[in-house]
């Protein structure tokens, strides 16, 4: 069996195997996250294996279990909490439920560096999440490190190149995780020459043979995520391909005009746009619960867009734009369920319910990536550098009931609001900057007179993947002139405030 220079992470339920993904392919590594029933024909093929942290413990009934081959298939492998408790389960140490559960940061004391600590001083700050541990090593295997909690908090078995972790390398608390996972990636012999072009002439080429010769569609809402992936699949299949834009009302000032600029001119994709203003607003009306927005948004979303691809007939495909974070957002990750924090209108639901198969390129990356894979394939910056903008768009900023008055009044404050954040440089930019309409009324003075109008609140944030977020340290000038902007040139408007809400404890959207 030929190997192939990717690295495969076993994803056992850890809300970071993602990252650890992500981590691997800073070093411009290939890497892919896969389920725990992967074959072995496939795993096989890597150079090296990571087994992801989990919910469950080794011990209980219906925890995730690997097919034991995969210790003969002579491949080295990183166990990391919940994995380093499976390689010891499986190859004949002990797991024991521990008196002491170890959360958070920890002190890790080195006592042999071998491979994985090289280059580390003997103590070292960790980031530890786990009731469990190791309390015998399996045969073969040396002990390298212990926390307080922890005896065997890092094991090697050096003949087979098998490692276990039980902390986090992954996350960025650990203070060296970056340098544990290069160690270990140094054992795998694994090329380093990966980048986001192979990724996509990979994605195009396999599109082309799944679904070259059927009809495509697309239902594309003008952000990154499914503009990028249109692009991507009109390189595949070409005229095959067909999008549709349903104009939810929602959308911002000009959005409209801007994508249909983009993808019938510039990129001569076969773009059909359905104007659904009236529907959407009339079944909102009367609607202020958030996920009731969400979802009837979602659901209306799709009804039109299955009208529309019905009357393309014969299409057989769908195209959709998902990223890793959406889908753990709602509750999606390769091998097992997460916890359900908002129902995202882009995941989940639609293909079952048409019996269309699923195109998602980007289901395994972050936005920042997919923006990358944007420019390769020579977007316009007015795409590539786009905001992320909520399928339900505008209804879930606007606080409380939707209507098309409010709608206006949140469409030229957040215009004016991307009109002063333009003028930043880009290195102060924040990630992603909107206005929300709290729904609130004060009372004000404007030219001698008493106003009781509407509030606006200024959302920015810093982020580097949506999962996480700080709100934005904006210049105070920029802050003044947005203001001062948005209450003289909205007569409904007397008050302006700015939210400085991280994610935790808020969410980015504020519904
Ligand atoms: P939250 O509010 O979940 O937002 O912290 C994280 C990021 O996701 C965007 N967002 C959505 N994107 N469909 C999307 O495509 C949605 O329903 C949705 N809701 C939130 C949000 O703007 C932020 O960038």
């Amino acid at each position: 069996m030929k190997q192939k220079e990717i690295i495969y992470v076993i994803d056992c339920g850890s809300q970071y195997a993602h990252l650890i993904v992500r981590r691997i392919r800073h070093f411009k590594i290939e890497a892919e996250l896969v389920a725990p029933n992967a074959s072995l024909k496939k795993l096989s093929q890597a150079k090296g294996l990571v087994i992801s942290g989990g919910p469950r413990s080794v011990l209980q009934r219906g925890a995730v279990r690997l097919n034991k081959e995969i210790y003969q298939l002579d491949i080295p492998i990183l166990g990391i909490c919940y994995g380093h408790q499976l390689l010891a389960y499986d190859l004949g140490g002990q797991v024991k439920i521990a008196p002491q559960r170890e959360y958070g940061r920890a002190l890790l004391k080195i006592k042999k560096p071998g491979q994985l600590f090289s280059g580390l001083k003997k103590i070292q700050t960790v980031w530890m999440s786990h009731g469990d541990k190791v309390t015998k090593l399996p045969k073969g295997f040396i002990n390298l490190a212990s926390s307080a909690n922890c005896p065997i908090a890092a094991m090697v078995d050096p003949k087979r190149q098998f490692f276990g972790l039980q902390f986090h390398p992954e996350v960025s608390h650990t203070e060296n995780g970056q340098k544990i996972m290069d160690n270990f990636l140094q054992t795998t012999k694994v090329k380093r020459n990966w980048s986001m072009r192979d990724f996509s002439r990979e994605k195009i080429k396999e599109i082309k043979k799944l679904a070259g010769r059927d009809k495509v569609v697309c239902a594309l809402s003008g952000g990154v995520d499914s503009s990028v992936a249109a692009v991507l699949v009109h390189k595949a299949v070409g005229k095959k391909l067909t999008c549709i834009y349903v104009d939810t009302g929602l959308m911002r000032q000009n959005e409209t005009k801007q994508i249909v600029k983009t993808f019938r001119s510039y990129q001569k994709i076969n773009l059909k746009v359905i104007k659904a203003e009236k529907q959407f607003l009339s079944r909102l009306e009367g609607i202020i619960d958030p996920e009731k927005k969400r979802k009837i948004c979602g659901k209306l979303f799709i009804e039109i867009f299955e009208k529309e691809a019905k009357k393309i007939g014969g299409a057989q495909w769908l195209v959709q734009g998902t990223l890793y974070t959406d889908a753990v957002s709602s509750g999606v990750s390769v091998g097992q369920k997460t916890a359900v924090i908002k129902s995202h209108h882009n995941v989940g639901g639609l293909p079952q319910k048409f019996g269309f198969k699923l195109l998602e390129p980007f289901r395994y990356l972050y936005k920042d990536e997919v923006r990358q894979i944007g420019r390769l394939l020579k977007l316009p910056k007015t795409v590539t550098e786009r905001q992320p903008f909520p399928g339900p768009g505008l209804a879930i900023r606007i606080i409380g009931e939707v209507t098309k008055e409010k709608l206006e009044i949140l469409r030229r404050a957040d215009f004016i609001l991307q009109e002063e954040i333009d003028k930043l440089p880009s290195k102060q930019k924040p990630q992603q900057a909107f206005a929300v309409l709290p729904g609130i009324r004060s009372v004000g003075v404007q030219g001698d007179c008493r106003t009781y109008g509407q509030a606006i609140a200024i959302r920015a944030i810093a982020t580097k993947d949506y999962m996480t977020a700080d709100w934005a340290r904006l210049p105070h000038q920029t802050l003044d002139q947005i203001s001062l902007r948005i209450a003289n040139e909205i007569k409904e408007v007397n008050r302006v405030v700015y939210d400085l809400t991280g994610k935790p404890p808020g969410t980015v959207e504020w519904e």
